[in-house]
C-alpha cells in the first residue's frame, strides 16, 4: 500500500472520532489535508462542527470542504485536533513542522483538550530526531540566532547541520507568522525535553517542532496484507 493509502485510512479514523457540536483544530500537511476532506464530507452531510484551521494553506482547504470555521480567539477551548507529524515516538512524543505550521499547530493543540495525530506507519520511531527538527525564528538578526541555536543543541547532546529551509525558488520559505525556519539534522535526540528547554531560551526562536506532552492519542495505519490496520 502506498503511504498515501495508508494516511487516507488514518484520516478516515480520526473522522469518526469526531461529534457533532464539537470544536476542532484542524492540522496542516497532506494527512490532515485528507482529513479536512473527507470532514467537509460528513458536515455536508449534516454535522455541525466549527474548525481552527492551523495554517492558512488548511483554512482554504477548510472553506472549499465547507467546513465551518472560526479563530482561536473566538473559541479558544477546542474539543479536539486532528494533526498529522512527522514523526512520533512510542511515549507520543512528536517531530512536526515539515509543512512549516509548527507554530500555530502547537498553539492550537495546546488550546485543545485532545490532541490525535494521524500518520502511516512510517512515522514510527524509538527514538525522535531522523527527521530533521524544524525550528521557527524570526529573521532579524538570523546568523546570531543560528550560532545560538547550534549551541542549545550542542548543550542537549546532540549534534549535526542546520540550514535555512528554502522554497522552490531559492529564497528562505516564510511561514505564515512571517518567520524563517532551521531544520537540524540531529538524527539522534537522546533526551527531548531538554532539547526543548535549550531552544526555547534562545533569543529569536518562536517555537520548535518537538511536541511533548501535547499529543493524547494516536491512529497509527501500517499495512498488513495490502490492507490497512490501524495500530
Ligand atoms: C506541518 C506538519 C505536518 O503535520 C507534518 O509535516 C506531516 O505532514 P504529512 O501529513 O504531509 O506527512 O507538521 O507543519
Amino acid at each position: 500500500m502506498s503511504p498515501a493509502e495508508l494516511k487516507r485510512a488514518a484520516a478516515a479514523r480520526a473522522v469518526a472520532l469526531v461529534e457533532d457540536g464539537m470544536r476542532l483544530g484542524l492540522g496542516t500537511g497532506s494527512t490532515a489535508a485528507l482529513f479536512v476532506a473527507l470532514l467537509g464530507e460528513r458536515v455536508r452531510a449534516g454535522l455541525t462542527v466549527v474548525g481552527v484551521p492551523t495554517s492558512e494553506a488548511t483554512r482554504m482547504a477548510a472553506e472549499a470542504a465547507g467546513i465551518p470555521l472560526t479563530t482561536l480567539d473566538a473559541t479558544p477551548d477546542l474539543d479536539l485536533t486532528i494533526d498529522g507529524a512527522d514523526e512520533i515516538d512510542p511515549e507520543l512524543r512528536l517531530i512536526k513542522g515539515g509543512g512549516g505550521a509548527l507554530l500555530r499547530e502547537k498553539i492550537v493543540a495546546a488550546a485543545s483538550r485532545r490532541m490525535v495525530v494521524i500518520v502511516d506507519g512510517a512515522k514510527r520511531v524509538e527514538t525522535l530526531g531522523r527527521f530533521p527538527l524544524p525550528i521557527e525564528v524570526v529573521p532579524f538578526g538570523l546568523v546570531a540566532t543560528t550560532l545560538a541555536v547550534a549551541a542549545a543543541i550542542r548543550s542537549a547532546g546532540c549534534a549535526g547541520p542546520l540550514a535555512v529551509r528554502k522554497g522552490a525558488d531559492g529564497t528562505p520559505f516564510v511561514t505564515d507568522g512571517g518567520h524563517f525556519i532551521l531544520d537540524a539534522g540531529l538524527g539522534r535526540i537522546p533526551d527531548p525535553e531538554a532539547l526543548a528547554r535549550a531552544l526555547v531560551a534562545v533569543p529569536g526562536v518562536v517555537e520548535h517542532g518537538l511536541f511533548l506532552g501535547l499529543a493524547t492519542g494516536a491512529i497509527v495505519a501500517e499495512a498488513a496484507d495490502g490492507q490497512p490496520r490501524i495500530v
